[in-house]
């Protein structure tokens, strides 16, 4: 049965294909193979195959001529017991095989296989994305397989497309042992339920997801796993705190505010991680309101917090000897008579004063907070994740999520394990000169500039609320964290950028 949202606002993961492993006997046959191959190669010397099958597929091959152009897809019949057809996919020159390309491919394929009804495929990638060790690409390419037929359809009344694809079952590599791949397949099963929570989040219209229902996910993902802890501040735990940047942004919404809290703190831990993420519901701009066209899409303006849900359920589920505690400051900026006006002063609980220049750079009001209180962890770093600004879209579109910070150490770190993950992220600058752009007449600071470094001036902000002596990244993912449209193979909507690249970068922690 598929996934419902039920009154206590749960909301059950989506079906998506079963993962195995493929076994060579005792099984029906399969519908149908889907081997990958790249220009002028052979298709079938890069999987472990007995030298008969190998030699009948060959003979296969032969026959219908694959060439691995790009975009090639032949089948025919398959000429082994296992399956019932076999296709041939092409992927193009190795040297040019990217990412995207790769996860457009997977894409095609498990489309492909939906439209002709094909129920349990088997699945052949001996093909590397260019740049990345053979254990990159072979997690990679596993983690989009499995998860290319993900769609978010909870609110309508016909299921999707995809329900089709029962069990997908991967080839082994040649020389890769049962055990490689079997823990290859775990490790994948694990990030694309963590990366499958982090969409279903994001993709949650603002009426459903409010702060009180994203509390409630939260509690919900705890129970499901073990070894977490949640504390949901309420209205009268925030006001202790004194956090008035919370305050002043959720205070036009009858939707009360939320500091969602998720610990994981293992026996000794090596580390401290705090990570922070934006969590508004929803974001009309309040009383510096939006143009109506596209305002939509600010429903995906807690991606930030939804990156951060799935990273904990992993970390759980992990079970890493890292104290790391996610924090989500969850709140609905609307306008009202009870709205924030620009030209208020505001005190945040760090007792810094912002002047709200622009009701619509909220999220780095909310964030002040978390990431004062985030001191209380005593942590060793702090990473923000944050759909923080348009002028962060401008600059790298959507094939990079902007970071920032105040240790190059860490920002090469995450920069490099971005690449092999396929999450990217590109350092900006945080020169003290862009601190001149906030200075405000009335209060400590004000929470926006002019136009020009859009992207850094949010950094910038954010870095006077960053507790001393802690190692500080902000990832800006307004230009990742959804799309408007397919893109480069991921689904229109939610993409649940930021998990498998804070997984790395954790687990990097431990090396
Ligand atoms: N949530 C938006 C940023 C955003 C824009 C995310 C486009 C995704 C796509 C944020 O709260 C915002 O409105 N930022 C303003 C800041 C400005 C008023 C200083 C912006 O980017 O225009
Ligand atoms: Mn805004
Ligand atoms: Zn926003």
């Amino acid at each position: 049965m598929r996934g419902r949202i039920d009154d206590s606002g749960r909301i059950d993961l989506n079906f998506m294909a079963d993962l195995h492993q493929f076994r060579t006997a005792g099984e029906e046959p399969l519908d149908c193979i889907y081997i990958l191959q790249c220009s002028d190669t052979d298709p079938v010397g890069g999987l472990e195959f007995s030298a008969k099958e190998r030699k009948a597929l060959r003979a296969k091959a032969k026959a219908l001529e694959p060439r691995g152009e790009e975009g090639e897809l032949i089948s025919g019949e398959c000429p082994l017991d296992l399956a019932h057809r076999v296709t041939f996919v092409g992927v193009g020159d190795e040297k040019k095989l990217t990412h995207s390309k790769l996860r457009k491919v997977l894409n095609r394929v498990m489309r492909q296989a939906t439209k002709n009804r094909e129920y349990q495929i088997g699945l052949g990638v001996p093909v590397k994305v260019h740049g990345l060790s053979a254990a990159e690409s072979r997690i990679f390419a596993l983690r989009e397989a499995a998860i290319a037929d993900y769609t978010f359809d909870h609110f309508k009344s016909k299921k999707n497309e995809f329900e089709k694809i029962d069990g997908l079952h991967i080839f082994p590599l040649a020389k890769e042992s049962e055990e490689d791949l079997e823990a290859c397949l775990e490790r994948v099963r694990l990030l694309r339920t963590s990366q499958q929570l982090a969409r279903d989040l994001g993709n949650r219209p603002g009426n459903d997801l409010t702060p009180e229902a994203f509390a409630t996910a939260a509690k919900e993902m705890a129970e499901e796993v073990s070894g977490l802890r949640v504390t949901i501040l309420g209205i009268k735990e925030l006001q202790k705190e004194k956090m008035g940047g919370i305050f002043g942004v959720s205070q036009g919404s009858v939707e009360e505010p939320r500091l969602i809290v998720i610990e994981h703190r293992p026996k000794k831990p090596k580390k401290s991680v705090v990570l922070v993420g934006k969590g508004v519901t929803f974001d009309s701009g309040g009383i510096s309101l939006k143009p109506s066209a596209g305002m939509g899409w600010m429903k995906y303006d807690m991606c930030g917090g939804a990156t951060v849900m799935g990273v904990m359920r992993a970390i759980a589920d992990l079970d890493l000897p890292i104290k790391v505690v996610g924090l989500i400051p969850a709140v609905e900026n609307l306008p009202s008579g009870t709205a924030t006006r620009p030209g208020d002063v505001l005190t945040t609980a760090s007792g810094k004063t912002v002047e709200v220049d622009n009701t619509d750079a909220e999220g780095r009001l909310i964030l002040a907070d978390a990431l004062h209180f985030s001191a209380r962890f005593n942590p060793d770093i702090v990473i923000d994740y944050a759909t923080l600004t348009g002028a962060c879209v401008v600059a790298l579109g959507h094939e990079a999520a902007g970071v920032m910070g105040n240790d190059p150490e860490l920002l090469d770190t995450l920069r490099k394990l971005g690449e092999g993950v396929g999450e990217r992220v590109w350092p900006m600058p945080l020169y003290d000169e862009y601190l001149s752009y906030l200075k405000s007449e009335w209060a400590d600071i004000k929470n926006s500039g002019s136009r020009p470094g859009g992207a850094v001036t949010a950094g910038i902000f954010l870095e006077q609320f960053v507790p001393e002596k802690v190692s500080w990244a902000h990832l800006d993912i307004a230009g990742v964290a959804y799309n408007e449209k397919e893109h480069n193979g991921l689904p229109k909507g939610a993409s649940g950028f930021g998990v498998v690249l804070t997984v790395n970068f954790l687990e990097h922690l431990l090396k």
